[in-house]
């Protein structure tokens, strides 16, 4: 599977002689539950994220939005908006150098940084740069915009008549369906002796990031310097000098703290070019800061997913087919849409066949978001699965345990590294209580319990380039030098955890320098599950390159081999125990060469198998038959994400993960206003998502780990985005499981339980 990340080209890293190191054995410092190297700066404030940065003369940027669903610019008057006070410049697509070709993810649309055609509401039409940002604000209402407002469409079933608003010309489905199938499906279905189908849909959600789209921006001369909320420097380098036609030598992207993204910061936001543009006009820096409001307009989101799916199998539960319909809303712009992967690839089935589609809408664009794609296409299969499990008077579990795969049947049945599902289903049932609570008689009353569990996968591996800096100084303090973002994950600490794991230093005495392109590697974006199967193992590397250069000059004035010595606790020491061991601040060629630096890059991946991450999880509910309210009480996480690097972040990913599937599950939906074609709920308010009031307070993380050794040198595969993947399903069975009735329609409203429940009593 490729990835969304992989928009932008970048200079390859020379993967020549990467030496690739051995498993660890028994861990001294990796796994540990340590809090985060920069727990207290984050909780009192005195991190500087992007939105907190301020330069000297510095300006605000405010961007004037297209108010309709569909419309086209015929007219903008910037005249009295450049009279207004502290105004410094206006920007809009007549200014010089500001006619730029807009180009979102490899297959998408073009259109224009300020495109005369607006295809939603919150399109970017002209922005403003003035001395506050309360008078850049002011002074974007001052400019005079007329449109002609076009016929829109924002209901899905709607977009795909023939007669429908085109959202771009040449009409609203992005080209042909992608059909990907394999055995015969009719036999499979032919096959079965039972067969189970339903219609699943999704809401479009939004990201809700802790710190929204921000980007500083200063010109030295031609050289541009970048501050920017971005889950990878890289690339928005590389995104930032192909559209101001820069060398990249001259861009400078720097992300010190990050306030999450959840996938819709990967690529270059338009903002960030205004904020240069205006920059350049001026000379002044320039912040452009999205307000949460214009986020949810214009940022991206989770596209809606309408997915049709059919499952057979035997009276014993071995799959014999499945068949699958995806339709991705994707708003205006996508960068991706639906994705039927762990139909093809989850449980063991010799007939398959999936097709996939996305249609445009007149609505913000869709685009990378935890796991894209697969939530959605989860929710579905899973609910089926449960279908297809009472349907055979199966345990779910159970059921799910006589499908497992080793392989990825979708990619010529190519063997996972390792593959902990079975593992993950047994020992989060157990962890759970699942037979028991399955059994429990039902509970009288209105107030009713029902247990669900669901399985997933993820279905990306990582782009294997990352190349780490270590240096080494003399009184043994480090310096760790590497390029990726920390986007809240914990992966400054967990990096600096494979320091002290190979070096023996204490965490307090190594900093680290990252996500600055100016002064660090290449590392891909922190995104795709991928941060630490990627860099951490270059961070071993860098780190075993440094233990290497230590032990050479330890062996010279300790007069051994390197081979009989050891390092441990930051002193060097024969292997054997014989003679006193040498604190490595004590060797001489260290004091002489004042630093060592060790260099780290991320080998290959293994060549003909592929590692992926499992996950089962376990949902307790209780549901009011009188108000329609669905209250998550317990849930139970099993992950195979490989190696625990650190037990404290790790449980930080999966609770963080479950509780956006909570908000899938049950509150998360962009509601766009079918008369208007405006987005209805573009607050904090309107739209919910989970707050500590909605999650359980019983949560428990259950880590499996296969102890794989082929995945890469750290054992570790992706936990970020598996995390949220199955939960939803979860809670959906487990509401099933309490009243009986399936909410095939995310989010669950109690309105929907309400109507249900009435459509069944109805029917008796
Ligand atoms: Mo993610 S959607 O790879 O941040």
């Amino acid at each position: 599977m490729t990835y969304y990340v992989d928009a932008e080209e970048h200079p390859a890293t020379d993967r020549q002689g990467v030496a690739q190191l051995p498993p660890w054995g028994e861990t001294r410092v990796v796994g540990k539950p340590l809090s985060r190297v920069d727990a207290y700066e984050r909780v009192t404030g005195s991190a500087v994220y992007t939105l907190d940065l301020t330069l000297p003369d510095m300006l605000h940027a405010a961007i004037v939005r297209c108010p309709h669903a569909h419309a086209r610019v015929t007219r903008v008057d910037t005249s009295r908006a450049e009279r207004m006070p502290g105004v410094r410049a206006v920007l809009t697509g007549a200014s010089p150098g500001a006619d730029i070709p807009w180009h979102i993810g490899r297959q998408g649309p073009t259109s224009r940084l300020f495109d005369t055609h607006c295809r939603y509401a919150g399109e970017e039409v002209a922005a403003v740069a003035a001395e506050t940002p309360h008078q850049a604000w002011d002074a974007t209402r001052a400019v005079a915009v007329e449109y002609e407002v076009l016929p829109f469409v924002v209901d899905v079933d709607a977009a795909v008549r023939p007669d429908a608003p085109q959202v771009h010309e040449g009409g609203n489905r992005l080209g042909a369906p992608r059909v990907s199938e394999r055995g015969d499906v009719r036999a499979g279905f032919a096959q079965a002796d039972v067969v189970v189908e339903g219609t699943y849909r999704t809401s479009c959600e939004l990201h809700t990031t802790m710190e929204t789209y921000v980007s500083v921006v200063r010109w030295d001369g031609s050289r541009l310097t970048v501050w920017d909320s971005t889950q990878g420097v890289f690339a928005t380098r590389a995104g930032l000098a192909r559209i101001l036609d820069l060398p990249l030598s001259s861009v400078r992207v720097i992300c010190p703290y990050m306030g999450g993204g959840f996938g819709s910061k990967f690529e270059v936001g338009k903002h960030t070019i205004i904020a240069a543009l205006l920059a350049r006009m001026t000379g002044q820096p320039v912040k452009a800061a999205v307000l949460r409001e214009e986020s949810f307009l214009s940022q991206g989101n989770r596209p809606a997913n309408v997915i049709r799916l059919r499952a057979g199998a035997k009276r014993d539960g071995t799959l014999t087919a499945l068949e699958g319909t995806f339709t991705g809303v994707v708003g205006a712009y996508p960068t991706g849409g639906t994705a039927p992967f762990q139909v093809e690839a989850l449980y063991r089935c010799p007939n398959v066949r999936v097709e996939a589609s996305d249609v445009y809408v007149n609505a913000g664009r869709g685009c990378a978001f935890r796991a894209p794609g697969f939530p959605p296409c989860n929710w579905a299969l899973e609910q089926l699965m449960d279908e297809l499990a009472g349907k055979l008077g199966m345990d779910p579990v159970d059921l799910r345990l006589k499908n497992l795969t080793t392989v990825l049947q979708s990619q010529g049945n190519m063997p996972f590294t390792s593959m902990g599902l079975g593992e993950c289903l047994t020992r989060g049932a157990e962890a759970f209580g699942w037979r028991a609570a399955r059994e429990r008689p039902p509970a009288v009353g209105h107030v009713v319990r029902g247990v669900g569990m669901a399985a997933g996968m993820w279905g990306y591996q990582g782009e294997p380039r990352s190349t780490v800096i270590l240096k080494l100084y003399a009184d043994s303090s480090v310096n760790l030098n590497m390029g990726a973002s920390d986007i809240g994950t914990g992966t400054k600490t967990v990096m600096a955890m494979v320091v002290a794991e190979e070096l023996g230093v204490p965490l307090e005495r190594i900093q680290i320098e990252h996500a600055d392109t100016a002064t660090t590697q290449y590392a891909p974006v922190s995104g795709g599950s991928q941060t630490v199967l990627v860099n951490a193992p270059a961070v071993r590397a860098a780190a075993a390159d440094v233990k290497r250069q230590i032990l050479e000059i330890a062996a010279a004035e300790m007069q051994c081999q390197v081979g009989d010595l050891v390092l441990a606790d930051g002193k060097v020491a024969r292997a054997d125990g014989s003679g006193e061991a040498r604190p490595v601040s004590a060797l001489r060629g260290l004091q002489e060469r004042d630093v060592l630096v060790g260099v780290g890059r991320r080998h290959p991946h293994p060549e003909g198998k592929i590692a992926l991450p499992f996950a089962a999880q376990f949902a307790e509910v209780e549901v009011n038959t009188r108000t329609g309210e669905v209250r998550v009480v317990r849930l139970v996480a099993a992950h195979d994400s490989g190696r625990v690097m650190n037990l404290k972040t790790y449980e930080n990913q999966v609770f963080g993960g479950m509780t956006m599937g909570v908000g899938f599950a049950l509150m998360e939906q962009r509601v766009l206003d079918p008369q208007t074609g405006k987005m209805a709920n573009a607050n904090w308010h309107d739209y919910k998502i989970p707050t500590a009031m909605d999650v359980p307070l019983e949560q428990t993380c259950v880590p499996v780990d296969p102890h794989d050794t082929e995945c890469n040198t750290t054992g570790a595969k992706g936990l970020g985005e598996p995390a949220t993947i199955p939960t939803a399903a979860a809670i959906a069975n487990a509401v099933h499981h309490a009243i009986g009735v399936r909410v095939t329609e995310a989010p669950i409203t109690p309105m929907q339980v309400l109507q249900l429940l009435a459509a069944r009593r109805e029917g008796e």
